[in-house]
């Protein structure tokens, strides 16, 4: 096991910049594949997902040239891929799984899925059971990798009324939708990110969304050729959470970070760090490649406690680890409930929190598919505490920041999943002061 540990730190300070946004990483790179021409990818997050990815796309027929923090991609069109191998090693990624999920609906083949222990443990029924609707042949057990999908070249168009917000299965249906012949609905209930229709409409699907209510409408034609564009990519606004939260617990710090995403559908978590008090400033804002972009500084706060309902925590998913964590820093108790979906992330991340919290001797209540967290203010954590990670990346960065502000050590089981999404996590907060070591 690769442990490691997190001490007190005196301040934290610097100008930085954080990993490339996964998500749209991952969808430009399985888009450009299906679009015709070559999409060059400025500012790649090189995480080992994306990585995965890549060697899978490339397994499928697509060339793909990596750059230091740009990549080339060359696509073969819709329909395209082909069978030069019968399985694909996901690794930790269930976006890309399931992104390629609905690409492989396209093609007229048969392939299997297979994943690391965290992946295998992820239930895919919400997107197989649509994916079945549009006609795709798909096998596995209890719903969860190995899978093995026989796609063909003609989807059959679907009306998908979505009940659990998933970015994801939004994304993949949107994907597997590219070869209907007709037009694919979906309805949002709960808005979710929304790369993947910024992508696609960029590249020239035939792609209209509508707001009715507080529900999206999507409507896709399929069979439309997409077309390659250039894609720059900005820095990863879940990545930017994690940094910045760091900075608002440890004093005397001050962290700016550059060139950071701020899709509306990405910064709840930094609204609620205004509701928290948090010294938190955005500025510096511009488009680029249809997305919003902006610098953002933190500053060592005096937060206190908030509550977080179902839509809210629907869209801080990924942030709810480093939410809690701050929470208990907080003064006044936090609490976030309704967060169904966490149970199905790289960890069940109420359970990996609870115990992590329990560990830590905070005073931690279970709530409605939620948490209740009692904040100690700035004085914190009087214990050792060892945290186990399930190889859960956002659950192991999120307790190594909570341990540069605690009285004592804060010990992660196992760093290697941070790699899964943040490479360099551990040099830049190092960089920037974090005392981070190695445990012997
Ligand atoms: C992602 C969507 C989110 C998020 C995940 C990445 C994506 O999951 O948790 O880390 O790239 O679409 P949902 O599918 O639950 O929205």
């Amino acid at each position: 096991m690769n442990q490691f540990y997190s001490k007190h730190s005196n301040s934290l300070n610097g100008v930085v910049e954080v990993p490339g946004d996964k998500s749209i990483s991952q969808r430009i790179l399985i888009l450009g594949s299906l679009a015709i021409g070559t999409t060059k990818i400025k500012g790649i997050s090189y995480s080992e997902d994306a990585n995965n990815l890549i060697k899978n796309l490339k397994l499928l027929g697509v060339k793909i040239i990596k750059q230091k923090t740009s990549a080339i991609v060359r696509g073969v069109g819709i329909g395209g891929l082909s069978p030069t191998t019968k399985k694909l090693y996901m690794g930790n990624s269930g976006t890309a799984t399931r992104l390629m999920l609905g690409a492989l609906c396209n093609q007229n083949f048969e392939v299997k899925f297979v994943g690391n222990k965290s992946l295998s443990n992820r239930n895919m029924y919400e997107l197989i059971k649509p994916l079945r609707q549009m006609g795709v042949k798909i096998n596995c057990k209890n719903n969860k990798l190995p899978i093995t999908i026989k796609g063909f070249n003609e989807t059959i168009p679907i009306i998908y009324d979505q009940k659990i917000p998933s970015a994801q299965i939004k994304s993949a249906i949107l994907i597997a939708s590219l070869n209907s012949p007709g037009l694919t609905t979906i309805i949002e209930n709960t808005p979710t990110r929304n790369h993947t229709e910024i992508l696609l409409r960029k590249i020239g699907a035939k792609i209209q969304i509508k707001k009715f209510k507080k529900k999206i409408i999507i409507k896709i034609t399929g069979q439309k050729e997409l077309k390659a564009k250039n894609i720059s990519i900005a820095g990863d606004p879940s990545a930017a959470s994690i940094i910045g939260s760091a900075a608002l617990i440890t004093p005397e710090s001050e962290i700016k970070i550059m060139k950071v995403n701020i899709n509306k559908t990405r910064t709840t978590f930094f609204n609620i760090l205004k509701k928290m008090n948090a010294k938190i400033k955005i500025f510096n804002k511009k488009e680029i490649s249809n997305e919003q972009v902006a610098d953002i500084t933190f500053k060592s706060s005096n937060l206190k406690g908030v509550h977080l309902g179902k839509k809210t925590v629907a869209n801080m998913i990924d942030e709810i680890p480093i939410f809690s964590i701050l929470a208990t820093f907080a003064e006044g108790n936090s609490s976030f409930i309704g967060g169904n979906e966490l149970k199905n992330k790289e960890s069940n991340r109420i359970k990996s929190l609870y115990e992590g919290l329990t560990a830590c001797k905070i005073k931690v209540k279970k709530k409605m598919d939620g948490l209740q967290i009692t904040g100690n203010g700035k004085d914190n954590i009087f214990v050792n505490a060892k945290i186990k990670t399930y190889y859960d990346h956002r659950i192991a960065m999120a307790f190594l920041v909570m341990g540069l502000a605690s009285k004592k050590k804060i010990i992660v089981d196992n760093i290697n999943c941070i790699k899964t999404s943040f490479p360099n996590f551990l040099t830049l907060m190092k960089d920037i002061g974090a005392n981070f070591s190695k445990k012997n």
